[in-house]
């Protein structure tokens, strides 16, 4: 084993600039952990919010400064070595999962607790196993209530989450409406969209009631979005300003209560129970794989960049 890797390092929030390649000592699993020789790393929203440390929400457990120097949580790669009580996984093996604890995936070698990886379907790739952990097990269990004839909309559809969800809501039988910034209205119906609606000149709020919406970028007041929810509606909440966040879990689900819908926070459950129900779909070509662009380790600030400028449709992937 080498005794040092290359990694994209930070140690202060701040923009794509704040990012170095740096050697890190490599990381030694512990008991119930496996070390990962990486092949992918797919970038999230989660990234970009833990590089610039906004929305406050990304500073728990990092104040003032990141609590790991190492970004990248949906890794993809081989075991190189395991941890004294690991018996589930063995040298050589290809694992992919969700390193959100831990992160470390823009490196050439990570370390990721056993209970968060799966093994990669061999139809996958690693790049295209790597888009899934994160984002499928949102999306998963974002649309787990969606029906047949219901109208489900998705805030923030044109990124990783939402082209999936997109997906898993048209196939559960349900009328789906896309909404994201205009470069992304044509990929939305590309994935399955029943209509897009384009956030910078429309209030998704002021259409027909939905009878699931799913944000992953909250901003609006939560009587916009109760205004949006048909009857016995229900609004989840994944992402979005802390203003938002906060305000959705107490003013909103007073007047969910009160006027017979349903506004709450989804906290995505993480593990292989999430996303590999997801990967298997897309292991037997049910759901498609969208990935815009790849990017090399040492581009990794580029891809970041690529990501939190608003360019991404679907999914970006750094691989090593
Ligand atoms: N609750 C949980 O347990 C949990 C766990 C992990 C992650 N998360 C959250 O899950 C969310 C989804 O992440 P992701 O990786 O799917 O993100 P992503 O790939 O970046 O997709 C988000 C999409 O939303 C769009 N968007 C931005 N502002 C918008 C607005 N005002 N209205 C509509 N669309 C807008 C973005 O487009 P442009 O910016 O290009 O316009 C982008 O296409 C994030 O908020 C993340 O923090 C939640």
């Amino acid at each position: 084993m080498p005794v040092g890797v290359k990694a994209v390092v930070y140690d202060r929030y701040g923009g794509p600039e704040v990012l170095r390649v740096a050697q890190i000592p490599t990381p030694a699993p512990s008991a119930d952990q496996v070390l990962i020789k990486v092949a992918a790393t797919s970038v999230n929203l989660s990234d970009w919010e833990g590089l610039t440390g906004s929305p406050g929400y990304a500073r728990i457990g990092g104040l003032r400064a990141p609590r790991r120097r190492v970004l990248g949580s949906d890794i993809a790669g081989r075991v190189a070595a395991v941890g004294a009580g690991v018996t589930r996984f063995r040298v050589g093996d290809e694992v992919y999962g969700d390193n959100l604890g831990l992160l470390g995936g823009f490196a050439e070698y990570a370390v990721a607790p056993v209970a968060a990886l799966a093994r990669k379907p061999a139809a996958l790739t690693f790049a295209e196993a790597s888009t899934v952990p994160q984002a499928g097990a949102i999306a998963l269990q974002g649309t787990a209530r969606a029906r047949r004839g219901q109208r489900v909309l998705i805030n923030g559809a044109g990124g990783g989450s939402g082209s999936f969800a997109i997906q898993l809501a048209k196939r559960s039988g349900a009328h789906v409406t896309g909404v994201d910034n205009a470069g992304k209205l044509d990929f939305m119906r590309g994935v399955g969209a029943d209509e897009v609606v384009d956030y910078t000149t429309s209030d998704f709020t002021r259409l027909e009631p939905f009878d699931l919406i799913l944000d992953l970028v909250a901003h609006r007041s939560v009587f916009a979005y109760r205004r949006a929810l048909a009857p016995g509606g229900r609004y989840l909440c994944v992402g979005g300003t802390v203003r938002s966040v906060l305000r959705v879990v107490t003013v909103g689900a007073a007047l969910g209560l009160a006027t017979g819908r349903r506004l709450g926070l989804l906290i995505a459950r993480e593990g292989p129970a999430y996303f590999e129900p997801v990967a298997e779909r897309c292991a037997s070509g049910e759901l498609r794989i969208s990935i815009d662009r790849m990017f090399a380790l040492e581009e990794t600030a580029r891809a970041l960049s690529y990501l939190g400028e608003g360019r991404a449709l679907g999914k970006i992937v750094v691989t090593v």
